[in-house]
């Protein structure tokens, strides 16, 4: 098949922004055994050889949409909810926790979209069960994601106990009419208390989220924001600029992010990378800035370094088996037989090029690549190379493959030669490709408004 720029911008188009691969856009129906055998078949052959596997809970409901947040999330409505929810995940974890019975899993990690939201008999629910359906390694990294309103000194204990070692406070932005207009409810004392309950219980590693120009903020008070948490000395700092997307209630309600505002989200980027890095934070490959060597991110950092095996419940999230089966699940709440899995096959180049797009922008050692995945990416990456190099987007230094890649646009396009050739031709018959469109202008004016 001839493979072209405007084919893949089409693919971008109709695939996830966050750029893993395979996408999750091309699954098909799987069953629920088929799965099970897959994991079976990865413990039992390729698991001892890779020895990477980490455990995520996914807790897709808020108690109510912040404006600037693009995230698909269910608002709780009522509340036997969670109850539902945490009696069907349960019924889940232990579903599968025969297959893992012989091993240690590395990390364990909760996150999106508010994990934090749970009474304290939820969560000990929750945790408990964890700990006694699955084992493991001594060293694991526990990672837990908060939001700061719905926190508590007892909810910090209990993660304690369940040896959470890094919690994630999702700040965005301490400004009071930000956070009106975009429907937080978190005050400063509230963060400084939960900084020294984390403390106090000796959980070793706080990680922060800030969002640059998030609506409604502005200049002066984002920098003296910035700096009184840099007063609190979290370990680590992530910094997402805002984008305007279509998901978003802001994009929703017709409000305009001008050419001004993404001026001053790429200004205020800089003027806090120039700021964070004064208070002596230093950027770590593959994360983000860091005081303390044990703060970054384990499972994050194993999934790109590693192709970790990733065991993740619940909807919509994808779990990875690792040279086998990427599949997902998507789940009615309210209907309990509709369990739905979806599967996405991979080859053996698939999960390589996984790596390779994972490493995309910021570039890789070929040797390690080639011993890691016993190849010679020269020759079995030849088409891709040439047409990148043809591209003028590829420069290969010696033994490292470096793009020259300048902003989000690029970086998307050319990633997508990696696709393969089956996996492209799903995506053009499933949107139904059509060569007389533009579909590289098409892609650059959606995303004339997203950051660098
Ligand atoms: C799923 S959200 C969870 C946020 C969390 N529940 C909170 O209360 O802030 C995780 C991350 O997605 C990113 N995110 C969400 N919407 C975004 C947007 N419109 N632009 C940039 N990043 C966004 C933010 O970095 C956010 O911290
Ligand atoms: S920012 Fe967090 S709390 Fe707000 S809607 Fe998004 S996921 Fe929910």
């Amino acid at each position: 098949m001839e493979i072209n720029l405007n084919k893949l911008a089409f693919i971008c188009l109709h695939t996830s922004w966050w750029n893993i691969y395979p996408p999750q856009d091309i699954a098909r129906n799987i069953s629920k055994s088929i799965v099970s055998k897959n994991w079976k078949n990865y413990i039992e052959n390729d698991y001892f050889i890779h020895k990477k596997l980490w455990f995520y809970l996914h807790t897709p409901f808020c108690e109510s949409k912040c404006l600037f947040c693009s995230c698909w999330s269910e608002k709780v409505v009522w509340w036997t909810t969670l109850d539902i929810y945490i009696s069907r995940i349960i019924k889940e974890f232990t579903y599968f926790s025969a297959i893992f019975s012989n091993i240690k899993l590395n990390h364990a990690y909760f996150w999106w979209w508010t994990p934090s939201i749970y009474n304290t008999e939820q969560l000990k629910k929750i945790l408990s069960s964890i700990r006694k359906l699955y084992s493991f390694e001594e060293k694991a990294q526990w990672n837990f994601e908060i939001s700061p309103h719905t926190m508590t000194e007892e909810k910090v204990k209990i993660l304690k106990n369940y040896w959470v070692s890094r919690v994630t406070i999702w700040i965005q932005t301490m400004t009071l009419e930000s956070l009106r207009v975009n429907g937080r409810f978190q005050t400063w004392d509230k963060l400084e208390n939960i900084f020294s309950w984390i403390r106090k219980y000796w959980i070793e590693n706080i990680n922060i989220d800030l969002m640059p120009w998030i609506p409604w903020e502005n200049l002066k008070n984002f920098l003296l924001n910035l700096r009184r948490i840099i007063q609190m000395n979290p370990d680590m700092i992530h910094l997402y600029p805002f984008r305007p997307s279509e998901d978003t209630l802001f994009y929703k309600k017709w409000f305009i992010y001008t050419e001004n505002d993404i001026k001053n989200r790429d200004l205020m980027y800089e003027l806090w990378v120039k700021l964070i890095e004064k208070y002596w934070y230093y950027w770590v490959e593959n994360d983000s800035w860091w005081k303390n060597d044990s703060a970054r991110n384990e499972q994050e950092v194993d999934k790109i370094i590693n192709n970790c095996s990733i065991l993740w419940f619940w909807y919509p999230t994808r779990s990875y088996i690792h040279k086998n089966l990427m599949y997902f699940t998507w789940y009615d709440m309210y209907n309990e037989s509709n369990t739905v899995y979806m599967w996405i096959k991979l080859e053996t180049k698939d999960y390589i090029s996984r790596y390779i797009i994972s490493h995309f922008r910021d570039g890789f050692d070929i040797k390690i690549l080639n011993e890691k995945f016993w190849i010679d990416f020269l020759e079995l990456y030849k088409f891709e190379i040439k047409f990148l190099e043809v591209n003028n987007i590829l420069e290969i230094r010696g033994n490292y493959f470096k793009t020259k890649i300048n902003n989000v646009f690029e970086k998307l396009l050319f990633s997508k030669i990696f696709y393969s050739e089956e996996n492209i031709k799903v995506i053009l018959d499933k949107f139904s490709y059509n060569e007389d469109k533009d579909y590289v202008k098409e892609f650059k004016d959606t995303l004339s408004i997203v950051y660098k």
